[in-house]
């Protein structure tokens, strides 16, 4: 079928034609955006799960429902190379200079004179002006250096800019698993402050499922945190994530090409757009076929070998993926450390850099204590297909 109206939408992010069974979240999210309007802030919400699953999209609708309701919203992806300092105060800007206007409350001046301090903090070359002479404002003095107090100064004096129109500020954080021990620290002082001072204020974070134990070991009342496991879809939503895109365009899907692709994608979001848009390529008229699903799912997984695997493959250096390999030998379900290190005639001590350098880069994660598996769906049958054609390594 028409390529160009291909409503299936594989890809990191990307949002798909129907974000299906994540109502549980959601309507979570509103309800804590009204608790905190009313000055019961909620704790933070974790969204952890493995690679595909749908973190981002589901991060990125928090945003927009946050954004919706005019609060000051700001999501940002952890990054290595750059700080958490300067990743919010960037993406402050926009939602901030949209608040932005002659004739402004003082506790909005206060709001971005401090904004405007913080990014001082990062950037000596340039401070924000937002256009308005702030010079008689309060605020200001979020640029001390100390990531705590200049948080605490910005989310507090932000939070009060909010709070003048009834409404909150919002951070959400992707692959939050990434940050630095001091950030996620500082991050989960600041959402305690503002529950204990009643700041309209609410975090999120989404990342892999290491998340919950960094978490953990940065501040023990991370523990109250509201954590929420995000899995592969039901079959109902599996199902629908398929048909409501094609129903708006008037195809159908027979139920057995269905059944097909719901099976093929263990039902992970990912596999199921990329099933997808492979079956419907392939489909000759405006009705999805079983063999129509056949080719999808086998044009599919080609794709998949080459791009969603093979990306987080190649990131990997030859001894780990020795070490990839001797994992895969017992599915995804996850290994025990002594069982890989058995098959490689090493010791778990000898394998401790390649299965630490693994869970760095986000491919492996330790479920339980000695007990290792991987963070992408179905990494043990790409890499035995790939064997079986000997052409990775
Ligand atoms: N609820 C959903 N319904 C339908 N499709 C979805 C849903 N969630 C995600 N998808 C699709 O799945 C794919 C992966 O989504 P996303 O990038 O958000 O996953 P992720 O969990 O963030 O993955 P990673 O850990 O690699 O960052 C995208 O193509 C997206 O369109
Ligand atoms: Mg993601």
């Amino acid at each position: 079928m028409d390529p160009v109206s291909n409503p299936y939408s594989p890809g990191a992010g990307r949002k798909p034609a129907a974000l299906v069974g994540r109502d549980s979240v959601l309507t979570a999210w509103r309800t804590s955006l009204r608790r905190t309007e009313r000055g019961r802030p909620d704790q933070p919400f974790v969204l952890y799960g493995l690679r595909g699953v749908g973190k981002t999209v589901l991060l990125s609708e928090l945003r927009r429902v946050a954004m919706g309701d005019e609060w000051i919203v700001a999501q940002v992806e952890a990054d290595s190379s750059r700080g958490l300092r300067e990743l919010l105060g960037e993406a402050l800007y926009e939602p901030l200079s949209d608040l932005a206007r002659p004739g402004l409350g003082a506790r909005i001046l206060q709001g971005l004179k401090t904004a405007a301090s913080f990014k001082a903090s990062y950037d000596e070359r340039g401070a924000w002006t937002f256009g308005l002479d702030l010079s008689g404002a309060a605020g200001g003095g979020a640029d001390t250096g100390v990531l705590d107090t200049d948080l605490r100064k910005l989310v507090r004096d932000l939070c009060a800019a909010a709070a003048a129109t009834n409404h909150g500020v919002a951070l959400l954080i992707d692959e939050a698993q990434d940050l630095q021990v001091t950030e996620l620290a500082a991050l989960c002082t600041i959402a305690h402050a503002a529950a204990q001072n009643e700041w309209p204020f609410l975090l999120a974070l989404a990342g892999l499922p290491r998340l919950p134990r960094a978490l953990a070991e940065a501040k023990s009342y991370a523990e109250r945190f509201q954590y929420w496991r995000i899995e592969q879809l039901d079959e109902s939503a599996a199902r629908a994530a398929l048909v409501l895109p094609a129903t708006e365009l008037e195809v159908n899907w027979t139920p057995e090409a269905l059944e097909i692709l719901v099976g093929a994608s263990g039902r992970y979001p990912y596999f199921l757009q990329q099933f997808g848009q492979e079956t419907w390529v392939a489909a000759r008229g405006s009705t999805i076929l079983e063999h129509d699903a056949r080719l999808g799912v086998r044009l599919g997984t080609a794709q998949l070998d080459t791009g969603f695997f093979r990306v987080r493959w190649d990131r990997a250096t030859r001894s780990e993926q020795d070490y990839l390999r001797a994992m895969a030998d017992d599915g995804d379900n996850g290994s025990a450390s002594g069982d890989v290190a058995a098959r490689l005639g090493k010791t778990v001590q000898q394998l401790g850099p390649a299965r630490a350098n693994l869970i760095a880069k986000g491919l492996v994660y330790a479920p339980e204590h000695g007990i290792i598996a991987f963070t992408v769906p179905g990494m043990s049958s790409f890499i035995e297909r790939q064997t079986s054609r000997s052409n990775i390594g």
